[in-house]
């Protein structure tokens, strides 16, 4: 979702601007913008589309060692020109860029600017020209944007720069990421530090409703109050070469290959040397003095709480409830006594999560954050945080930060149950090693997959997965990696649910893939296969070794019972890369979707 860059240095900004951007495409987005500010002014340059586009308009003639970028992610008005940022104030005095959505713009504008017309569609032009309005009435620059951020209600992160004041720019920051990089001669701003590696991997963090004046070679962090704030930066631990595709046409190729070598780095970072579990003691304690357990995620990391609940609850005992983040508040079940939530999230930025984080600190519980980004917002809010090892995760489709997700998860459970005496028949890292084994044997059978994915998707409109008990759970998350990056109409089912309605659009040649990797349900699920095969479905199995029939179109390996979700997801996800490259699809940048959701 929306990215922000910024640059205050030596160099001509526009280049590290434009290269931070490309850094930033991962997030979706559909416009995007720079402004640059040299001697003769503030030179903005926008365009709707890709960041290819916005090059081919920037002129190349203009140079400026300030500037600002965005990549939009349309919100209040369409993608357009018109509606990319910056945006810029009525006298053209302030440029602006922001993420987030002011959620009380037009109340603003009725109260403030009711003079004025705007001249985008967007929340976010009330920002610079309340700015703009306060400056012109006598404010001095700073009190007119401390007054400003102060009126916001809703998420903002924002980079503003006043055309008479070149050498500094303004930013504020409320709900939604925004970063300070500190260079040598040099500072940026940024949204993911990954954007401005290439000028530090020096930063430091901004806390909701700060104000931070950055000129070349000195951060100023200020409350909204102006109470100045000392903070030191951290270093980013990041290689560049983990942001850069290397040989893979795409990253979510890439991705899926990183697989095995996650979940070793994972069993690596959490074993003992006695080759048993670590986990942090006070992790561990929460865990075991709650009564129940509330997971809480979006999307893929949704179904890896899904799988979850079953690890935690089987080996553990201690009941687990999964919800949708977006709808928890709002279909909040009774919770329990002394309730434990866990915030699962790769990106650990997603809103409707931390909508959720507020309100669950509020009612003074406990809280701890499943993450791949440990500096990222839930982590930094929680009390705890697991963090996921899995590396950046570029492609909008998430595939390692998932399967990092259950492993991380499993040796949760596996953590609590030793501590509840509760003994295992398994060595849970030895099974994850399997695991991470099996994982490379699928990845080393693209072609297969490729087959399958001509054979059963390269024409059809809409697509079924079916599974019972957790491979239900990993048929949803193989619906969404299809639908997400192929936009084939892809739904996955309880396969006992199907007679109940939806079994209705089976039609002809209706490719249905079902997975058969349980034992106590296959023969269940090999008969929902009949039945829909009756009804002219095309069906396609992919099964565990050892419950095999001879039509079943790929045999997986044999791993635990309780972790085949780690495996048997990876044949889903190459399936679903192959289906969207036959289909023409951008892979890592589906239309519409961002990264990181960082609007509700
Ligand atoms: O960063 P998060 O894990 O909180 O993101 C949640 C979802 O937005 C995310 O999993 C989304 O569903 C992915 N695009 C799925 O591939």
């Amino acid at each position: 979702m929306c990215g922000i860059v910024g640059y205050i240095g030596a160099e001509d900004a526009k280049e590290v601007l434009l290269r931070g951007l490309e850094k930033l495409e991962y997030r979706g987005y559909d416009s995007a913008g720079i402004a640059l500010v040299n001697n003769e002014g503030v030179h903005v340059f926008k365009e709707k589309g890709r960041i290819a586009a916005l090059r081919d308009v920037v002129d190349s003639s203009v140079s400026g060692t300030v500037g600002i970028g965005h990549t939009r992610w349309a919100t209040h008005g369409p993608p357009s020109r018109l509606n990319a940022h910056p945006h810029q104030s009525e006298t053209a005095r302030f440029t602006l860029v922001h993420n987030g959505v002011i959620e009380n713009y037009e109340q603003l504008n009725r109260e403030y600017l009711a003079d004025m017309t705007m001249k985008s569609d967007t929340d976010t032009e009330i920002i610079v020209q309340l700015i703009d309005r306060f400056v012109s009435e006598g404010s001095e620059v700073e009190a007119a944007i401390t007054k400003t951020l102060s009126l916001l209600k809703g998420s903002y992160a924002t980079a503003i720069i006043d055309k008479q004041d070149p050498d500094t720019v303004y930013v504020g920051k409320n709900k939604s990421p925004l970063l300070i990089g500190v260079g040598e001669e040099a500072n940026v701003i940024a949204s993911d530090a990954m954007a401005m590696l290439q000028v530090t991997n020096q930063f430091l963090e901004i806390m909701d409703e700060e104000l931070v004046i950055v000129t070349r070679d000195n951060v100023t962090i200020k409350t909204l109050e102006g109470k100045v704030i000392s903070r030191k930066p951290y270093t980013a631990e990041l290689d560049s070469s983990d942001i850069e595709k290397g040989t893979y046409p795409h990253f979510m190729l890439k991705e899926i290959d990183e697989q095995p070598f996650v979940i070793r780095n994972i069993i690596q970072k959490y074993q003992n040397e006695d080759g048993s579990v670590r986990l942090e003691d006070n992790i561990r304690t929460a865990v075991t003095s709650s009564d129940r357990i509330y997971i809480i995620a979006a999307g893929t990391s949704y179904h890896a709480g899904l799988v979850g609940k079953q690890l935690i609850e089987r080996l553990t005992k201690c009941p687990v409830e999964v919800h949708i983040a977006s709808e928890f508040l709002y279909n909040m079940p009774v919770l329990s006594e002394n309730p434990l939530f866990i915030f699962i999230s790769q990106s650990g930025e997603t809103a409707d999560l931390r909508g959720v984080l507020v309100e669950v600190k509020k009612l003074g519980y406990q809280s701890l954050t499943v993450t791949n980004v440990p500096g990222s917002t839930l982590s930094r809010e929680a009390d705890f945080t697991l963090h996921t090892y899995a590396g950046p995760e570029i492609a909008v489709a998430s595939t390692k930060a998932y399967t990092a997700q259950m492993a991380v998860l499993t040796l949760l459970a596996v953590d609590t149950a030793k501590a509840k005496g509760i003994e295992l028949d398994f060595d849970p890292l030895q099974e994850l090693g399997i695991v991470a084994t099996v994982m490379e044997t699928l990845c080393d059978q693209k072609e297969r997959f490729e087959q399958i994915a001509s054979e059963f998707l390269s024409e059809t409109r809409n697509c079924f997965f079916i599974g019972r008990a957790t491979d239900y759970f990993v048929c949803l998350e193989g619906s969404l990696k299809l639908k997400e990056i192929s936009y084939i109409q892809a739904e996955g089912f309880a396969g006992g649910e199907l007679k109940h309605g939806t079994i209705a659009l089976i039609e002809e040649g209706t490719p249905v893939i079902a997975l058969a990797t349980q034992e106590h349900v296959n023969l269940s699920i090999r008969g929902n296969v009949k039945e829909v095969a009756a009804r002219g479905a095309a069906p396609c199995i992919i099964s565990m070794k050892g419950m095999e029939e001879d039509d079943d179109s790929f045999v997986i390996p044999t791993v635990h019972k309780l972790l085949t979700p780690l495996a048997s997801v990876i044949p889903l996800q190459l399936i679903a890369y192959y289906a969207a490259l036959h289909r023409g699809c951008d892979v890592d940048k589906p239309r519409n979707l961002a990264k990181s959701v960082t609007v509700e």
